[in-house]
């Protein structure tokens, strides 16, 4: 467990409270602006080197560092919450009807915090970036961040989500996959409407959109290696307005996954062929469209080891766990780690003998300790990373 030493127990107060603060009032994606202002003025505090809003409604600060020419290290939280009605019963549960921190990015934005007074303290080598990201949920903050130009001198970064598998003083850091691609695709068919007493008259969008949605299914179990993860799910139809009408359009859409660059592509191509060769087969045009969203989390090794000398000396080597079996979830961090050596970690978060409750679920939180957990392993993540990339 953390060494309670790290924390002042006026900082563990702090940071409880504004842990508490931003659960209550969570805010969408790119809404985050009391969440912003909040985070602004608990970074003031501490006196960074600089402050600043950016990407809408995000926050960077920087904290210095022991010697101004050493590299640049980036911490991220994400700051955004779920269009979800809260039902954990907590006494500092959502007071928004209808939205709720689901999936404990009101730890993470308080975790980031806590490594900044504990950079505070004890600096690292170089300066750290604490970045508060908005829009993790719609996989567009990240994006947005590094546009605003705030990451342009930075050497890493590090980031970090809560996890109701692992109890709290877990970590997961360990190189490979660690989340999926997350693409999205749609398809409009083009058919000839009729009564439907008399199908020869007309084109029936509705059969080929069927043929679609099966044919759409052998792509994962026929033409991807299966030692390599993949889903392909068709999460909405829409078609007809009468039981005796065929209409004239039908359309799908659905979501892509992948560990992988080239099972990406591959997912992307077959798409193309099933849609379009199986809509040909039924006389229908089909329009379909491949929209590319967050890259998949692929952790490598160097900086994977610099988080895991982080996580044995915070919390010792038995905290280290594997992750199991892949989570196919997406995560903008990824966008980052295209242009940055870094990694992103699990962090457990269920209370000794807690339920595992999965994220974005009506019931989800993050045990308070995870806080601390998080804040310790990602303030010495920074000062081993940014001494080692010197
Ligand atoms: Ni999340």
């Amino acid at each position: 467990m953390i060494p309670m030493t790290l924390f002042s127990s006026s900082t563990r107060e702090e940071l409880l409270e504004l842990r508490r603060d931003l659960h209550r009032h969570p805010e969408l994606s790119f809404q985050e602006e009391r969440t912003a202002a909040k985070l602004y003025s608990s970074l003031e505090r501490l006196k960074p080197k600089s402050l600043d809003r950016i990407a809408g409604t995000g926050v960077v600060a920087r904290f210095e560092g022991r010697d101004p020419e050493a590299p640049v290290v980036a911490l991220r939280g994400d700051i955004d919450a779920l269009p979800i009605q809260e039902d954990t019963g907590l006494d500092f549960a959502s007071v928004c009807a209808g939205v709720m921190h689901a999936c404990g990015h009101d730890v993470h934005a308080t975790w980031v915090v806590g490594a900044a007074h504990l950079l505070n303290e004890n600096p690292a080598t170089g300066d750290v970036l604490i970045i508060l990201q908005p829009a993790e949920e719609t996989g567009t903050g990240a994006s947005k961040i590094l546009a605003s130009g705030a990451l342009d001198d930075a050497d890493a970064i590090f980031g970090a989500h809560v996890d109701r598998r692992f109890t709290v003083g877990e970590v997961v850091a360990q190189s490979g996959p660690l989340a999926a691609s997350s693409d999205t695709f749609s398809v409009e068919l083009t058919g000839r409407g009729a009564h439907g007493a008399r199908p020869q008259e007309g084109i029936d969008p509705i059969v080929g959109m069927a043929a679609i949605i099966t044919q759409l299914q052998t792509i994962v179990s026929r033409r991807i290696n299966p030692a390599h993860a993949a889903v392909v799910t068709v999460g909405t139809v829409k078609a007809g307005t009468a039981p005796n009408v065929i209409p004239e359009t039908a359309a799908l859409s659905g979501t892509i996954r992948a560990t992988d660059p080239e099972t990406r592509d591959k997912l992307h191509e077959e798409i193309r062929v099933v849609v379009e060769s199986t809509a040909a087969a039924h006389h229908l045009t089909a329009d379909l469209t491949l929209e590319t969203g967050t890259p998949p989390i692929i952790n490598r090794e160097e900086p994977v080891a610099w988080c895991r000398r982080a996580v044995e000396s915070v919390l010792g080597k038995g905290a280290l766990k594997h992750l199991g079996s892949l989570n196919m979830g997406g995560e903008d961090f990824a966008f980052y780690l295209e242009r940055l050596p870094g990694c992103f970690l699990r962090v457990g978060a269920r209370e000794p003998g807690g339920k595992i409750i999965p994220a974005h679920n009506s019931k989800f939180y993050a045990a308070d300790e995870s806080i601390f957990v998080g804040a310790a392993v990602l303030a010495e993540t920074a000062r081993i990373a940014s001494a080692e990339l010197g």
